[in-house]
């Protein structure tokens, strides 16, 4: 087995090269003078099951064409087997039609890395499960949420927990989260706009008066729905308010906007590599799940059982 990266996440991929103890394949991926993406592999691949790493997180495009690059480069080695290992899956929130003539950009994504060449995928909370269903190709879609439970039963043990979805659409991740910590009460953040140009209006479903919300979504990117879902629960009582997030997009103004909300903490883990904001920010921590991608190379590798990880 041979583990490659482009350059979204480097220490993301030498971290889990460290966990399977293997080095990382010695490439090049560099860019020609006019910004082209240039994809050099400096050892021999012919035969080997290879896995590359990449997010396709921000430059979006430039990462992703290093991993179409990539991919092509070893198929045109005759590698054995490629699987994209794309822990941050760009695009994924363009996975339907939301107007007409309008774009369904993660299908086309699929499409562009199932035709580079991958064999199989391996991507972690996908926005949504059918994308999954997007590549006709084997596809695993790793949860964070073991890592996340361990860390909050060590963290707010013995205090009245409440699992929060900061939307309606989340429901079905925070559910999943909830039963890992012994069937944790669930509630739901319902954003409503009654007619066009009103402000919206934030409804909780369920009772968190006197409770510890922690709020759990895949993507946090301008924070705005964090942030407000936040300020609802402390105005329905909460105790305080964490939140867990698998994808730390973080646009723009995102982290001064997390570092000036009422949340405790914010959680977020290395699928994206940490900007120095965020680094900096005493609010966010990251979590990584090196070792969870590590361990799931290792189980494709070795054909062994991938979703016996989250039993
Ligand atoms: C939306 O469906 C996603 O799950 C996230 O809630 C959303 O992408 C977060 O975006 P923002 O931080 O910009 O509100």
């Amino acid at each position: 087995m041979k583990i490659m990266s482009g350059n979204g996440n480097l220490p993301l991929a030498q971290a889990i090269a460290a966990y399977l103890e293997l080095p990382l394949t010695k490439a090049s991926v560099r860019r020609f003078a006019d910004e082209e993406v240039f994809v050099e592999i400096h050892e021999n691949v012919r035969g080997e099951d290879v896995f590359v790493i990449q997010s396709t997180s921000f430059p979006a495009n430039d990462n992703l064409m290093e991993l179409l690059i990539c991919i092509d480069a070893l198929r045109r080695a005759s590698a054995r087997r490629i699987t994209a290992v794309v822990p941050y899956f760009g695009y994924a929130r363009q996975d339907r039609k939301p107007g007409p003539r309008t774009p369904i950009s993660a299908k086309l994504v699929a499409n562009l890395i199932t035709t580079a060449g991958a064999d199989r995928v391996l991507a972690v909370d996908l926005h949504a499960g059918q994308i999954q269903g997007f590549f006709d190709i084997p596809t695993d879609n790793l949860f964070a949420a073991p890592v996340m439970a361990a860390d909050i039963q060590t963290r707010y043990a013995g205090q009245e927990i409440m699992v929060v979805s900061p939307d309606v659409g989340g429901v079905v991740r925070a559910r999943a989260l909830a039963k890992r910590l012994d069937n944790a009460p669930l509630a739901i953040v319902d954003k409503r706009r009654d007619s066009p140009g009103q402000s919206e209006v934030m409804n909780i479903i369920g009772e968190v008066k006197g409770r510890m919300c922690i709020l759990i979504d895949d993507i946090i990117d301008s924070g705005g729905t964090l942030c407000n879902a936040a300020d609802a629960l402390m105005q329905g009582g909460a105790t305080g308010v964490a939140a867990y997030i698998s994808h730390g997009v973080l646009s723009g103004g995102a982290v001064a906007r997390v570092d000036k909300s009422v949340l405790k903490e914010l959680v977020i883990t290395d699928s994206i590599l940490p900007t120095e904001a965020t680094l900096g920010s005493s609010r966010i921590r990251v979590m990584s799940i090196a070792s969870l991608l590590g361990e799931a190379v290792r189980r494709t590798a070795d054909e062994s059982s991938v979703s016996s990880l989250f039993d």
